[in-house]
């Protein structure tokens, strides 16, 4: 490729990524001033947490895998960079920026490996603060931050933390939420890929379970006070939940799973491909689930949600959406999830930039500051 235009790595790593990276390629892609290099750390690497997604989304195949998989956090993100190090210092054509996403343990790691190289990173949806410092992601959030070039701001609280650190006005630019632009171009698909009636159930009528924060599945006896949540909610309409790996692994070991299996009107699942589980969020009643992208999500459908945080780094979702944070307060939960149940919902505002066309801005600016010249 000696002569094409400069190259910039694109990093996925694990599954809420996958969403984020699919309409920044395609956008990239047409406009046409930059190369494109898809990178798979490896960080997830199950068919269902990664595979189905690239699929889904109509992803191409990695171009670089690094092949990392699980492991305790220092050493999953030391792998990470060693691998991107690696790659980075042999990639040929070499890499021009590299666009990382979100906040896992791939976004701080390849950031890192890059900066340390002198290669420009862009940080797409920066900004983000939930201000607890035990959450992994916080970390990751921080770390990125400090170091990208570029922050690609996703929510309107994300330019005001950054102003607050200190960072340079020149850093920062407000471009929107990519994870919208893929609801936008999914949500038909969705809708249509039958997923309600795969679960038995019909819109507009059941609850839609996601967990998977350390916080809420690690400690057996939190475990079981959300499952007391869960059961209490089956009795009132079907829950449909599928399981996380780390969630399943957590249940498992506990012998809570057995619990589960005893709640008739609990339908538990593998994890969900992206169509399915969007759709089966857009009929929900009601989604209760402790995820960043799915309280985003939900604000956008317009679909009561009910976070299981005692904070969150999207508060746009609360102040112009149908998000209410009930903290570790699971009676709040439960009074949140009935007022739900029984149609008392709030109407969602608009929100700067979640339109679509985040990604076609993203672009625009990566094409100016590190694409070839237009003549
Ligand atoms: C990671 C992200 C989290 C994100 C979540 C979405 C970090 C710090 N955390 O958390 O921000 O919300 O992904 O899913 O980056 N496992 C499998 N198959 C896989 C991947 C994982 O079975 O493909 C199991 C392994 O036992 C692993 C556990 O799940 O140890 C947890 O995976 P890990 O990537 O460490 O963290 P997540 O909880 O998935």
């Amino acid at each position: 490729m000696a002569g094409g235009p400069p190259i910039v790595d694109l990093v996925a790593g694990a599954r809420p990524n996958f969403m984020k990276v699919a309409p920044v390629l395609r956008a990239l892609e047409a406009a046409g001033r930059l190369g494109t290099r898809l990178v798979h750390t490896g960080q997830h690497y199950d068919d269902d947490m990664s595979g189905v997604f690239l699929r889904d989304l109509g992803i191409r195949q990695p171009d670089v895998s690094l092949g990392v998989g699980s492991a305790s956090h220092g050493r999953q993100t030391a792998r990470i960079l060693e691998a991107y190090e690696e790659h980075l210092l042999s990639a040929s054509p070499p890499t021009r920026v590299v666009v990382v996403v979100g906040d896992v343990n791939s976004t701080a790691a390849c950031t890192l490996a890059a900066v340390k190289l002198g290669i420009p990173v862009a940080h797409v949806e920066a900004g983000l603060r939930s201000f607890d410092r035990t959450m992994p992601e916080e970390v990751n959030r921080v770390v990125t931050d400090a170091l990208a070039d570029l922050l690609l701001v996703s929510e309107p609280a994300g330019e005001e933390n950054l102003r607050l650190e200190g960072i340079a006005e020149d850093r920062i630019r407000y471009v929107g939420n990519v994870m919208i632009d893929t609801l936008v171009r999914e949500l038909p698909a969705a809708r249509e890929c039958g997923a309600a009636t795969t679960h038995g159930v019909e819109a507009g009528s059941y609850a839609y379970i996601t967990l998977h924060r350390p916080s809420n599945v690690d400690d057996p006896e939190r475990l079981s006070a959300v499952l007391s949540l869960l059961e209490r909610l089956a009795e009132r309409v079907p829950v449909v939940f599928p399981v996380h790996p780390r969630t399943r692994a957590r249940l498992e070991a506990s012998g809570l799973d057995r619990r589960l299996d005893s709640s008739p009107g609990m339908r538990r699942c593998a994890p969900l491909s992206y169509r399915e589980s969007l759709g089966l969020m857009a009929g929900a009643r009601v989604v209760v689930t402790d995820s960043g992208g799915v309280q985003e999500e939900t604000t956008f459908l317009g679909v009561p949600c009910v976070t299981l945080r005692p904070n969150t780094e999207r508060p746009v979702t609360e102040r112009l959406g149908t998000n209410t944070v009930v903290g570790s307060d699971l009676e709040k939960a439960w009074t949140v999830t009935v007022e739900a149940l029984d149609g008392r919902t709030r109407e969602p505002q608009p929100i700067p930039g979640w339109d679509g066309r985040a990604a076609e801005r993203i672009a625009e600016v990566l094409a100016s500051r590190y694409g070839t010249p237009v003549d």
